[in-house]
């Protein structure tokens, strides 16, 4: 279509206009055509009494706003903390978009280790912000020192994610706490995004530290990425800011209800999370170590892998119905991929040791 010149387009801010996309690759991702492993999404639904509970109350709560009832009373006896401590967010991308948006003016500056989950630089973008930091090492160890070192006067926050997403590297309490100690007047953003995999996590520190803000999500271990829940933990006087910037029903009400049911009947995630970890994981390792294939273990539910030609293993096994992430740079030497249960773990090596055949 030719362009038509006659009128002006819609004029954005120049921090929009400039900016890319945030593009992960969605399409055609047919959980009946494909075995998932390039999201880290959990490798099984919630249980189906949850699903057939979902349809009887949605009968009578389609056509009103919604109610949230005690959750976060129950979510507060999860985490440990008062619900006074916590927020209730779209997904743990809205609560990033949140305190983005409540700490950085035009100008600031982030700091987090390079590569990390990139939500954390589109977001940056939008407010017309910078993000940098230094990189994790070859081997993804955590370059603390240089983050420490990166610190500038226009740093406003420091984000650390732990476990890292992609590179699986763990961040220890120690390290957070001399953050949250040597820089007492910059926010510390800590996502925890991967704690039931872990169960290590930062809560205990909120008392002595009230620099400290964490964000959690029901995207993964709790298994119910497409009804988007995250929360975020902190001081109660920071929480009331950010409830002034998130909209009172941002969250939906069949979201709250499955998370409860998640909370109420842990059995079934925490069962996921057990083979995935004591079974998926090792019977993968001991398949690379058997096959030289290069990875780089951690605690999660996801590995970073080596092959000699990421572009070539990543199609062979898109064309036999495997999706795994393909690393940009820095890390293009590497893809992601995610655990599932035993059966699609065997699959993906049976293919494996096709691939290396060819
Ligand atoms: C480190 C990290 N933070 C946040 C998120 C976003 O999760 P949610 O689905 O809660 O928005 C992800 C998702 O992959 C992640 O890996």
């Amino acid at each position: 279509m030719p362009e038509d010149n006659s009128r002006q387009n819609i004029k954005v801010r120049e921090a929009i206009s400039s900016m890319g996309f945030y593009d992960p690759p969605l399409e055609n991702r047919n959980p009946e055509e494909y075995i998932l492993m390039d999201f880290n999404e959990p490798p099984l639904p919630p249980p189906p009494e949850v699903v057939e509970n979902i349809a009887e109350l949605l009968k009578n709560r389609i056509h009103a706003y919604p109610i949230y009832g005690d959750f976060l009373e129950k979510l507060g006896e999860y985490v440990g903390v008062p619900n006074k401590s916590l927020l209730l967010t779209n997904g743990s991308d809205q609560g990033i978009d949140l305190i983005l948006r409540c700490l950085l003016e035009k100008g600031d500056e982030v700091k987090m280790a390079q590569p990390g989950f990139p939500m954390f630089r589109q977001i940056t973008g939008t407010l017309g912000c910078a993000i940098d930091g230094p990189q994790f090492s070859r081997d993804f160890r955590f370059p603390h020192q240089e983050l420490k070192d990166s610190v500038n006067s226009k740093t406003r926050l420091i984000v650390v994610i732990n476990p890292n997403n992609p590179t699986g590297t763990a961040v220890s309490l120690e390290q957070i706490e001399d953050l949250l100690k040597t820089f007492p007047y910059i926010p510390v953003l800590v996502d925890e995004a991967y704690y039931e995999f872990t169960g290590e996590t930062c809560v205990s520190l909120l008392s002595s530290y009230p620099n400290l803000i964490i964000i959690r999500t029901f995207s993964k271990a709790l298994g119910m990425p497409s009804l988007r829940l995250g929360y975020v933990i902190a001081r109660p006087d920071f929480i009331k800011h950010l409830q002034k910037i998130r909209g009172p029903y941002d969250v939906n009400v069949v979201a709250v209800f499955a998370a409860r049911e998640q909370l109420k009947n842990p059995e079934h995630w925490q069962r996921i999370v057990k083979h995935l970890l004591e079974e998926s994981k090792p019977a993968l390792e001991k398949y690379f170590d058997q096959h030289q294939v290069k990875y780089y273990s951690n605690k999660t539910n996801f590995m970073l892998v080596e092959p000699p030609d990421p572009v070539a293993a990543c199609k062979y096994l898109k064309e036999n119905k495997i999706l795994v992430r393909p690393m940009g740079p820095p890390i293009s030497h590497t893809f992601r991929m995610s655990l599932r249960m035993m059966p699609e773990m065997q699959r993906f090596m049976e293919v494996y040791s096709r691939f290396l055949d060819t």
